[in-house]
């Protein structure tokens, strides 16, 4: 039987804009309790106001910085004691050559992407004494390096690598970590990213389908990881 989620307890990194947001939204329709987090104090309350209602709690907080996703933590465990659902979505996208990139642009990259899932991770276990869901979101460009992706690659073939062990860590303490792995997503991610004809693009809201579907699986079934790609190819 699919999982019912209504009254279900979801921390959101990333929540104040793109797939984060999408996956927001579609928690916030099936009756869950959603806390998300953003980096931009006006993107946390337009996500807010588009969210609505009273079990959404949106707050700014830069998950490069540990204390602050420590708070982001104590906050929720002064709200809900527990946790049913955590999805790591916040992610940076700089790209450019080993020689371009700085250790700024390096260490931007592996804190936002990497480090930071790891942390609200780490933070997550101790809410989820009798199980829960984690879905990270990775991208194709954890399995696939490319020219100019030497920080982002790192990081999401990191991230994959850590949700695979975390996955083996908790596995019998019923925590079912999940990655989605998506290719091109039509949002705000990087400038890379933006311009031109983007309808050939996921959509926000078809990753945060799968992820929904992720979620309401059985609770015998737990879907480790799922690639996903655009139908059509970028137009040349
Ligand atoms: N778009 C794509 O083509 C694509 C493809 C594959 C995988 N992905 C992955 O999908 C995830 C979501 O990306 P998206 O496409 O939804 O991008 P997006 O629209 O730019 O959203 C990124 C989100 O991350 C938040 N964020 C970034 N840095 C943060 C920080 N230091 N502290 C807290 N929040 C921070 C942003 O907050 P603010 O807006 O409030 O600053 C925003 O909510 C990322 O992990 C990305 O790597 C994206």
């Amino acid at each position: 039987m699919l999982q019912e989620l209504t009254g279900k307890r979801a921390m959101v990194t990333g929540g104040s804009g793109g797939i984060g947001l999408a996956v927001g939204r579609r928690l916030v329709a099936a009756g869950v309790q959603v806390a998300f987090c953003g980096r931009t104090p006006a993107h946390v309350r337009e996500a807010e106001s588009i969210l609505g209602g009273d079990k959404v709690w949106g707050s700014v907080v830069d998950l490069r910085d540990t204390n602050a996703i420590a708070a982001w933590f104590a906050e929720s465990r002064a709200r809900w004691a527990g946790l049913d659902i955590l999805v790591n979505s916040a992610g940076v996208g700089i790209f450019g050559s080993v020689g371009a990139l700085s250790l700024d642009d390096w260490r931007l990259t592996l804190e936002t992407n990497l480090t930071a899932a790891f942390a609200c991770c780490r933070e997550a276990v101790p809410m989820m004494p009798d199980g829960g869901m984690v879905v990270n979101i990775g991208s194709l460009a954890s399995r696939n390096a490319f020219a100019g992706g030497a920080a982002y690659n790192a990081s999401k073939f990191g991230l994959l690598g850590l949700s695979e062990a975390f996955l083996l860590d908790y596995r019998a303490q019923d925590i079912r970590v999940s990655t989605v792995l998506p290719g091109s997503v039509d949002t705000a991610f990087s400038p890379r990213s933006q311009g031109g004809d983007t309808s050939w693009k996921l959509a926000a809201e078809d990753v945060a389908e799968v992820v929904m579907t992720i979620l309401r699986m059985p609770d015998r079934a737990l879907v480790s990881c799922v690639e996903m790609r655009p139908s059509r190819t970028a137009p040349k």
